[in-house]
């Protein structure tokens, strides 16, 4: 079985080497001609953690990445902590796997390096302008046509395969929101020489602020030479608008008034990026024939979850597993081809209810983020700080967690396909 591929960001990486995984033959796409590091820290949780194992990466991983003590919750203007969530061995705990931060470089990196060990043929500088539903073919931008046997978009949230399987323009949402991206050195912060402020940078932990509109992620990458910021705040870029250099200016003002500590800390900051978070709505289908799609192509989402490319490797590990299982089934010898395109509709049919799941908890996140002060924000900081929980949000409930980050895609996509393959058994004979 011949499968191809449009897009090696982690998504279209995870798919790759899961395929290869199973001995399918993988021509992956990228247009970049070049793999560059965009963002900088990147926060993977259990349920990612979990396929890094199945793909063989997680040790890997481990070696450059941090696992941080805690997650924890303050409140934007003094920093009082509203929550804390253990990490290390409590997550491995309770969800089976660990949650870490790592540079997406180091990450990408090691993802590509995976798939090339793998035999993954891979072209770089070679962008997918067309697809031939009939001949299962994709056309690039050289006016060469490339056939395989499945063809996966993982082209990312300006997905040019979604909208070609669509037949209609289907742009991402603007959210409302812009994040800061920026980075700083360990030098750049110890240069302030503020106890204060060694106090929240001088250990591994994902600091959070919560305010008005607005929210701040901070932690420590690249074994602690590096710190990851996000900022989180209303968009003011001009419609259509992707990704732009911001002002440290702009980005600084935009969090005046907040707590010391993380004023001090915007105070390092050289420069920084701006880039609109979009998202979409849940797609009619995902799936056409023998192609189909996957991650941030037909589920992009705010990150107040971090789980945009934990999604993305789920979508391509169960890929990968399911077409294996489809190709190595004694039933089908031969004939397993034509059963492609149900396999696709069965990927999609697990795999969209979990990723809307995580798209609409993303969207609930930004509202109790971002809660003005006041009656609600009150009831809000009481059930973090475990008190009564009047809020029905899910981030408060265990249960939720357990589904999010405790579960297993791929375990779930094999049962999905021995259900599958019992039911067409009992149709065959
Ligand atoms: C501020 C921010 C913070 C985030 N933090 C987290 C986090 O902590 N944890 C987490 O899990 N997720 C996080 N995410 C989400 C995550 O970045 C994305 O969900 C994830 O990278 C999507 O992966 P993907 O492989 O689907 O797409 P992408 O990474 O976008 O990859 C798509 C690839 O396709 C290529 N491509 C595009 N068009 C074509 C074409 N026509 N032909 C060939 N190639 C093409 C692109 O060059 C690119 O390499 C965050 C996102 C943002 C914006
Ligand atoms: C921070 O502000 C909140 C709300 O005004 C207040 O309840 C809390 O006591 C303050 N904490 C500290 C440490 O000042």
């Amino acid at each position: 079985m011949k499968v191809i591929i449009v897009g090696a960001g982690l998504g279209g990486l995870a798919c790759a080497i899961s395929c290869r995984r199973e001995g399918l033959d993988v021509l992956l796409l990228e247009r970049a001609p070049k793999i560059l590091p965009i963002g900088a820290g990147i926060q993977v949780s259990a349920n990612a953690s979990r396929i890094a194992h199945r793909l063989g990466v997680l040790p890997v991983l481990l070696e450059r990445a941090i696992q941080p003590e805690k997650l924890e919750i303050r409140r934007y203007d003094n920093g009082s902590v509203l929550y804390i969530r253990p990490g290390r061995e409590n997550m491995v705990q309770k969800y089976g796997s660990p949650w870490f931060v790592i540079h997406r470089a180091d990450y990408h990196e090691i993802m590509m390096q995976e798939a090339i060990r793998l035999g993954v043929d891979i072209r770089l500088g070679c962008t997918v302008e067309g697809l031939d539903f009939d001949k299962s073919q994709v056309l690039v931008q050289d006016g060469e046509t490339l056939s395989a046997d499945v063809i996966i978009g993982a082209d990312g949230l300006w997905s040019t395969t979604r909208e070609i399987l669509l037949g209609h323009q289907s742009p991402p949402v603007e959210t409302g929101d812009l994040a800061y991206r920026a980075t700083l050195s360990r030098e750049e912060i110890e240069a302030l020489d503020d106890p204060e402020v060694k106090a929240i940078y001088d250990r591994q932990v994902v600091t959070v602020w919560l305010g008005p509109d607005k929210h701040c992620v901070f932690y420590p990458i690249s074994q602690g030479n590096t710190y990851n910021l996000v900022l989180l705040r209303p968009d003011n870029m001009p419609a259509g608008a992707r990704t732009v250099q911001g002002t440290v200016d702009e980005m600084r003002l935009s969090f005046e008034g907040w707590d010391n500590v993380l004023t001090k800390i915007l105070s390092q900051i050289n420069s920084v990026l701006k880039w609109k978070l979009c998202h979409h709505e849940e797609l009619a289908t995902w799936t056409k024939g023998c192609i189909t799609l996957l991650g941030d192509a037909c589920h992009p989402t705010l990150p107040y979850q971090g789980q945009g490319a934990a999604m993305a490797v789920e979508d391509g590990a169960v890929l990968g597993r399911l077409l294996g299982l489809l190709d190595s089934e004694p039933l089908f010898k031969g004939t397993s081809a034509k059963f492609i395109p149900e396999i696709l509709n069965l990927y999609e049919g697990i795999r969209k209810s979990r990723t809307t799941i995580n798209v609409q908890g993303a969207t609930a996140n930004r509202f109790w983020y971002h809660l003005a002060d006041g009656p609600m924000q009150e009831k809000r900081d009481v059930a973090l700080r475990g008190g009564p929980d009047s809020t029905g949000w899910c981030f408060l409930r265990p249960d939720y967690w357990n589904d999010l980050v405790g579960f297993d895609a791929v375990a779930d996509a094999e049962c999905a396909f021995e259900e599958w393959l019992s039911q067409k058994g009992e149709s065959i004979q």
